[in-house]
C-alpha cells in the first residue's frame, strides 16, 4: 500500500493528513465505523464533546487492538465549557469519556466572539494541558482571521490547527490564507461537501459537489470516484481533511487516495467552484445564548 500523506504541525508533531470524522455519526454506529476505519488504515480520528460519541470513539480504538502510540485522537471543547472555572472540567470529561490519559489534538470548537474573554480563558486552559502533557498539540475550529488575531494577542501559543468548513463550494480562502501566514494547519470539516447534504434547505442552489461536471470528469480521467477527487484536492493543497461516513465501502473508498495526484490546473479548476457561501453556521454569530445546548459532563 502507498504510504499515507502526513503533515507536520507548528510544534513539530507529525500527523496523518487524512483523518476519519464522526460528526453526526450516532453513538450506536460509532464503534463499528471507527474500527472499520482503523482496519482500513486511518490513524487520525476526529470527534468532539458536542458530538456525543467520544465514549464510542475510545471504545472503537480499544477494540482495534492498536497501540495507543499508533493513533492520533482529536477532540474539541464545546462553548458551554469555556468559562475559566469550567474549561478544565470539560477537558477532563473528554478524556474520561474517551477513556484516555492524554489526547493528541484538542481544539476549541468555536470562537464565542461576543464573549471572547471566555474563549481566551478556555484556550489558556489548553495551554496548561499542553504543558502538563495531557495533549500533544492544541488548536481551534471555526476561527476567522480576526478571531485568530484576537486570540494570539492574548495568549502564548499559536494554535497548531484551525479546523474549518472547506469543500469545493466553500474554499474559505481568506481563512486558509490567514492560517498559512500564521503557520497554522487548515483542517477541513465537511471536506466532500456533506454539509450541503445534511442541511440542504439552508443553502439554496448549492447542490451536491460530487455531481459537478468538473469533479465527475476528473473522476473519469483518473479512474477514481468524485469523493476521492475532492479528497485528493485537499491533500494536494496541503490541507488535512476529515471525511465522515458510516458505510464500510465509503470509509474504504475515502482512504484510497494515496496513489495519484492532481495537476496544478486541475486544483485551480476545483478552487474555481467556490460559491463564497458557507453551508454551516456563521461562527461570528455563535455564543451560549444563540446556541444554549450544553455538554453534560456528569
Ligand atoms: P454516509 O455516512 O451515509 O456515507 P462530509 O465528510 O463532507 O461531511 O460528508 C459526509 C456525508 O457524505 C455523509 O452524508 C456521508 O454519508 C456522505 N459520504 C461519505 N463518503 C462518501 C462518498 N465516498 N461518496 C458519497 N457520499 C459520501
Amino acid at each position: 500500500m502507498t504510504a499515507q500523506t502526513t503533515v507536520t504541525l507548528n510544534n513539530g508533531l507529525e500527523i496523518p493528513a487524512l483523518g476519519f470524522g464522526v460528526f453526526q455519526t450516532p453513538p450506536e454506529e460509532t464503534i463499528s465505523s471507527v474500527t472499520t476505519a482503523l482496519e482500513d488504515g486511518y490513524r487520525l480520528i476526529d470527534t468532539a464533546a458536542s458530538y456525543g460519541n467520544e465514549r464510542e470513539v475510545g471504545e472503537g480504538f480499544r477494540q482495534s487492538g492498536l497501540d495507543r502510540s499508533e493513533i492520533v485522537v482529536e477532540s474539541k471543547l464545546w462553548i458551554s465549557d469555556y468559562q475559566a472555572d469550567k474549561a478544565e472540567v470539560g477537558f477532563e470529561a473528554s478524556l474520561r469519556r474517551l477513556g484516555l490519559d492524554y489526547v493528541d489534538l484538542y481544539l476549541l470548537h468555536q470562537p464565542t466572539p461576543v464573549d471572547f474573554d471566555d474563549t481566551i480563558a478556555a484556550y489558556q486552559m489548553l495551554e496548561q494541558k499542553l504543558a502538563e502533557g495531557k495533549v500533544r498539540a492544541i488548536g481551534v475550529s471555526n476561527f476567522s482571521p480576526d478571531h485568530l488575531t484576537r486570540l494570539i494577542e492574548k495568549t502564548s501559543i499559536v494554535p497548531a490547527i484551525n479546523q474549518v468548513e472547506v469543500h469545493p463550494y466553500f474554499t474559505n480562502a481568506t481563512v486558509q490564507h490567514a492560517d498559512a501566514t500564521l503557520g497554522i494547519l487548515t483542517q477541513a470539516w465537511s471536506p466532500i461537501g456533506g454539509i450541503h447534504r445534511y442541511r440542504p434547505s439552508d443553502v439554496p442552489g448549492s447542490g451536491n459537489v460530487l455531481e459537478h461536471q468538473v469533479i465527475t470528469e476528473l473522476a473519469a480521467k483518473y479512474g477514481k470516484t468524485p469523493a476521492q477527487i475532492v479528497l485528493r484536492w485537499h491533500l494536494d493543497e496541503g490541507r488535512s481533511a476529515l471525511p465522515k461516513s458510516t458505510k464500510a465501502a465509503r470509509i474504504a473508498e475515502n482512504f484510497a487516495v494515496f496513489d495519484f495526484s492532481l495537476a496544478p490546473a486541475e486544483l485551480a479548476a476545483i478552487d474555481a467552484l467556490d460559491t463564497g457561501l458557507r453551508g454551516g453556521p456563521d461562527p461570528e454569530l455563535l455564543n451560549t445564548r444563540s446556541f444554549p445546548k450544553a455538554v453534560d459532563n456528569s
